[in-house]
């Protein structure tokens, strides 16, 4: 198969293209704006053609489509805080940039398979969100998600597009941006640094490794009903303090490093998926959290090379600015 894979160079999305290569033969096309977020380095080791653009431009992504059996769109403006900050890119690559990839797929009559996320639900207190739930998201990166998601369904409804959603769970593993709770506790840790926890620390995530959704994405893609949205839960739920405190023990770091700091605005308290449907089509989450976290403190910890020109770039800068009187307070 060949596919267009948008939001290839980030985490998951190249995550995904390493499986699709390695395990599936397929002949991909990674079509990304290389944000800050995006890195040819997360690549490097795989076979794939490079197209540097933004899906918000008509002209590359026609270009880019031509051929495709089906596009898998990654690319997206991902962290809650940076959304909190500068809602702006979350605005024109999510509505914007998915209606120029919507546009241009019912051109070419391609297949459309977008990634989104369980925050499109809102929170939950207790239970899980089924897909037919209803969207009630909180930040500017959970609304915008929410309505390229909507906008996708349109698609499907209006002109017939054979689209299909995932809605994942919060992803972990190799090759996340240290801006996420996980890799930038590690990073921290290692290095003797603040462990900053938002508020009581009692928010619960639904953690899911990052190969365990890479695979549900193409199951879906094979053997999902065109139109149709599909939870992708992980296995293990937790809540950050414990998180946190997994990862002192991991690295053997200081546990007086742990510092409560200011809460992050209108921060959700838990998120939870019923993955059922998804469980039906025959896939199924492997790793479970207290492997996969021990998994990813040695990924972190055997590849420096991977994050150091991260710690001593602009990231320097967003942390200051993102944690500076955050820890001072
Ligand atoms: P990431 O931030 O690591 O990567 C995003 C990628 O998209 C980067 O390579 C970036 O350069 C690219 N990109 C951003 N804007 C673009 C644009 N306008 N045009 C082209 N490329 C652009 O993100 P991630 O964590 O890998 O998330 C990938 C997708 O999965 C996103 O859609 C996200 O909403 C969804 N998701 C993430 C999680 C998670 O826990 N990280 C969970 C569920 C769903
Ligand atoms: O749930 C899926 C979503 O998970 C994805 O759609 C998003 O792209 C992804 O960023 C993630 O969102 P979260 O807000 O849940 O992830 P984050 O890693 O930013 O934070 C996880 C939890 O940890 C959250 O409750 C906030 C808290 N946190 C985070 C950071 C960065 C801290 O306590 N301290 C921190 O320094």
């Amino acid at each position: 198969m060949r596919l267009l894979v948008c939001g290839g160079a980030g985490f998951i999305g190249s995550n995904f293209v390493r499986e699709r290569v390695r395990d599936h033969g397929d002949a991909v096309v990674v079509l990304d704006k290389l944000t800050y977020a995006g890195r040819r380095e997360n690549l490097r080791d795989v076979e794939h053609e490079f197209v540097h653009g933004a899906i918000e431009d008509p002209e590359v992504v026609t270009a880019a489509m031509e051929g495709a059996d089906a596009v898998v769109n990654f690319a997206a403006e991902t962290h809650v805080d940076r959304s909190i900050a500068e809602p702006d890119a979350f605005v024109t690559t999510h509505a914007l940039g998915t209606w120029v990839l919507l546009e241009a797929a019912r051109a070419a009559g391609v297949r459309y398979l977008q990634v989104s996320t369980d925050e499109v639900y809102g929170s939950i207190e207790e239970g899980s969100f089924t897909e037919s739930s209803p969207l009630q998201p909180s930040s500017p990166y959970s609304a915008t998600k929410a309505g390229a998601d909507l906008l996708v369904a349109s698609y499907f409804h209006t002109y017939g597009l054979q689209t299909l959603i995932c809605r994942g769970s919060n992803n972990y593993g190799p090759r996340q941006y240290p801006e996420k709770l996980i890799p930038l506790m590690v990073l921290n840790a290692l290095h003797g640094d603040p462990l900053p926890v938002y508020g009581d620390g009692m928010q619960v995530r639904n953690w899911l490794y990052v190969e365990d959704f890479a695979r549900g994405i193409g199951h879906v893609l094979a053997h999902g009903a065109p139109g149709e949205a599909y939870n992708v839960g992980g296995p293990d739920e937790c809540p950050n303090i414990e998180v946190v405190q997994r990862i002192i023990e991991l690295t053997g770091a200081d546990p007086s490093l742990l510092t409560f700091v200011k809460d992050r605005p209108g921060h959700d308290r838990r998120y939870s998926l019923a993955s059922e449907k998804v469980r039906a089509l025959g896939w199924e989450a492997q790793v479970r959290f207290a492997g996969g976290l021990e998994q990813t403190v040695a990924w972190y910890q055997d590849n420096r090379a991977w994050w150091e020109p991260i710690r001593s770039g602009d990231y320097r800068a967003y942390y200051e600015r993102q944690y500076g009187s955050r820890i001072a307070d």
